[in-house]
């Protein structure tokens, strides 16, 4: 049994897919490999403090911007249930989280990536501290290895830049077990990448993406989505090489068509994107039609679009962005963020 109380801290950011996953088995194990940028100003940042605890049972209290939030502590409970055995300290302790994210707060943007690989990063912070002796690459990916468990694709936001998950025939030492930084040469173009991401729709998701992932099950399209998202992280190999901006667009926006797909072939069907995610889509094609412009369009399980646009065309895309697209966001609200 362990003793004493204290506190440790972590900071950890979103991340934007590129290779979409969509679908899962047994314990957070993915249907496919994915790949994704790991994003760099919308972050969450984490306290965890804890003191010793009598009686059986996990004991949480979840504070998100100061406020106790009791929709959290739930969420926390099955995450600890499923980290237990790698964790072993959790039911000595009572734990306080204080929680911020530096994006808006149910602005549709997920913070569950964020959240956990910060959570998992603060847990393994806490365990070293107890006499643990891992080395710094190990400590990370074991954070990666928590986190996933916490929430999929939050494995992929321990590491910066570009991260995989998920074992691949085309990434040496990929894992369905954790994400690894991208092991391959990166073409300068993508090193630094710009994302914005426009905020459609800041209400609640109406299916949650864990009903999602339950409703790829009995799909009838779901064999094939996972062959072509696992051959998509095979083609993207070379295109990031390359710096072939054109092929990367084509298949980035195929992805995140294809997981839009899945929701509207579902049984039940669901629609997550609203008319002004079409709206902005158009407008993007209409952009690149009358223009030279990379700007490319992604989407995670939700209305919002995230503009992908190389670090040399900022200037031309963020005003338009400012003319054409901002009129379609909820609030006129965006967010500038990027990669590297
Ligand atoms: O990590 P989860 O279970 O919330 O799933 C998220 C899945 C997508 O964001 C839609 C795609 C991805 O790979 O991040």
């Amino acid at each position: 049994k362990r003793e004493g109380s204290g506190s440790v801290s972590a900071q950890c950011p979103s991340n934007i897919a590129l290779v979409k996953y969509w679908g899962k088995r047994g314990n957070q194990i993915p249907m496919n490999s994915s790949l994704s940028f790991t994003l760099t100003n919308s972050y969450t940042e984490t306290e965890l403090k804890f003191k010793p605890k009598e009686n059986d049972g996990y004991l949480v209290n979840v504070y998100l911007d100061k406020n106790l939030n009791e929709h959290f502590a739930p969420r926390i409970y099955t995450f600890f249930e499923r980290i237990e055995e790698y964790i072993p300290f959790l039911q000595d302790f009572e734990f306080e989280i204080h929680t911020h994210n530096t994006f808006p707060h149910s602005s549709g943007i997920a913070s569950s990536a964020s959240g956990m690989g910060a959570m998992a990063l603060c847990l393994v912070q806490m365990e070293q501290n107890f006499g643990g002796n891992l080395s710094e690459e190990e400590m990370l990916r074991k954070a990666s290895f928590l986190a996933r468990l916490g929430s999929g694709s939050a494995c992929r936001s321990i590491y910066k830049g570009i991260t995989v998950w998920g074992e691949s025939e085309f990434v040496e030492n990929s894992s369905d077990l954790y994400a690894v930084p991208y092991p391959y040469e990166i073409h300068t173009v993508f090193k630094v990448f710009q994302d914005t991401i426009l905020l459609i729709d800041e209400g609640q998701k109406e299916v949650s993406s864990s009903v999602g992932h339950k409703l790829m099950e009995n799909h009838p399209y779901a064999q094939q989505r996972f062959l072509a998202a696992n051959e998509n992280l095979g083609k993207l190999i070379p295109i990031l090489k390359e710096g072939n901006l054109e092929e990367f667009g084509t298949l980035v926006e195929h992805e995140a068509l294809s997981l839009h797909a899945m929701m509207l072939t579902s049984n039940p069907a669901y629609i997550l994107i609203k008319p002004n995610t079409l709206n902005v889509i158009e407008k993007v094609w209409e952009f690149r039609r009358n223009t030279s412009a990379n700007l490319f369009f992604t989407l995670d399980a939700g209305a919002n679009v995230h503009l992908l646009y190389p670090e040399n065309e900022r200037e031309a895309c963020l005003e338009f962005i400012q003319n054409a697209l901002k009129t379609y966001c909820s609030k006129e609200k965006f967010i500038k963020d990027l990669t590297f």
